[in-house]
């Protein structure tokens, strides 16, 4: 099934405000790309414009491009979106895009293994090319490191106790499917929290074999690099996680720094040692509708921040 976009109006209204150069750093299935496409038409900038989408996953690229074959002014191209700047020259771009984690067509596929719903081998890449794959980080990651990956990423409480009873087990025998591994995972939980354990474990293993985390950190510089002022990099993150990263970076872009020096010698700065280089435009994350959670239950954790090149 298609990835139904979250946030899409709210997302290109906010985006897309004059002819030119916009990036979608995650493609998925193209309907954020297509509404950014849309939007460029209907206010009649589009034949000034141009829209790459970038993607790591071959499939995504692929149900992406045949979508959008009619635009003359669509690329796409396969890479992680932290290398987005190759694609743009600096103070170029209008808009880049960052619509977070994983698509509803890359959970579907039962055997990219990113669901503990299906059966499958343990996989969780989101590029196909890579090597590491969720089977290493779970077979091969020291018991302290698993724990601390669940710990972390799935802000999981019970991680030790996880991690303890994955070692034990794959000292037996490698464990290969998601369903052997769901199966661990249920033992550590009452029969109640059992759900949301296993999707908080899937979750930091996800993160850790596609190191999410870092990919953002390092994309958002290398985005407020393309921008040209007035230029605006939204975007729409899933848990606290990835909104902690993009809220922090964008408050620290829009404030002055004056560093520590600041009034510590009765001698204050007369300019800041770092000038803002960006405002909010969304104070308070954009989060989705009543009708859009209950068109579309994927989006409920959605929130979309938004910010603009000074
Ligand atoms: C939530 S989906 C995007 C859905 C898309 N906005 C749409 O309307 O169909 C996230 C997509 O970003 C891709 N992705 C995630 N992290 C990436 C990264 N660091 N580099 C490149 N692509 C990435 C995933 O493969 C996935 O296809």
């Amino acid at each position: 099934m298609r990835h139904a976009p979250a946030l899409l109006n709210e997302t290109t209204e906010a985006l897309v405000r004059s002819a030119g150069l916009y990036i979608d750093g995650t493609l998925g299935d193209g309907g954020h790309s297509e509404a950014i496409l849309k939007r460029l038409a209907q206010n009649g900038w589009l034949d000034a414009s141009f829209v790459i989408g970038i993607d790591r996953d071959d499939e995504a690229l692929r149900a992406a491009s045949e979508r959008l074959k009619g635009y003359k002014n669509f690329r796409a191209e396969k890479a992680n979106f932290s290398e987005l700047a190759r694609y743009a020259k600096e103070n170029e771009a209008c808009g880049v895009l960052l619509d977070l984690g994983v698509s509803s067509r890359q959970i579907d596929e039962g055997e990219r293994g990113f669901s503990f719903q299906k059966s499958a081998r343990l996989d969780m890449r989101m590029n196909q090319a890579q090597s590491l794959s969720a089977w290493e980080v779970v077979n091969q990651s020291s018991e302290e490191k698993l724990a601390e990956i669940l710990w972390k990423y799935g802000e999981e409480k019970k991680s030790r106790r996880i991690a303890k009873r994955i070692a034990e087990r794959r000292r037996l025998k490698p464990i290969e499917t998601t369903s052997e591994l769901a199966d661990i995972v249920k033992a550590c939980a009452p029969k109640g929290e059992q759900i949301k354990t296993l999707a908080r474990v899937f979750q930091a293993i996800r993160i850790e074999v596609n190191d999410e985390l870092g990919e953002l950190e390092r994309a958002l510089p290398e985005a407020l690099k393309t921008l040209r002022s007035g230029g605006r990099i939204a975007v729409i993150s899933y848990h606290s996680l990835e909104d902690r990263i993009a809220k922090d970076f964008f408050r620290e872009q829009s404030q002055d720094d004056w560093g520590y020096e600041k009034g510590l010698k009765g001698l204050p700065l007369k300019e800041p040692l770092r000038k803002a280089t960006m405002k909010l435009v969304t104070k308070k994350p954009i989060e989705p509708s009543e009708k859009e959670i209950n068109e579309n239950p994927r989006a409920r954790s959605a929130k979309l921040r938004v910010a603009e090149k000074l």
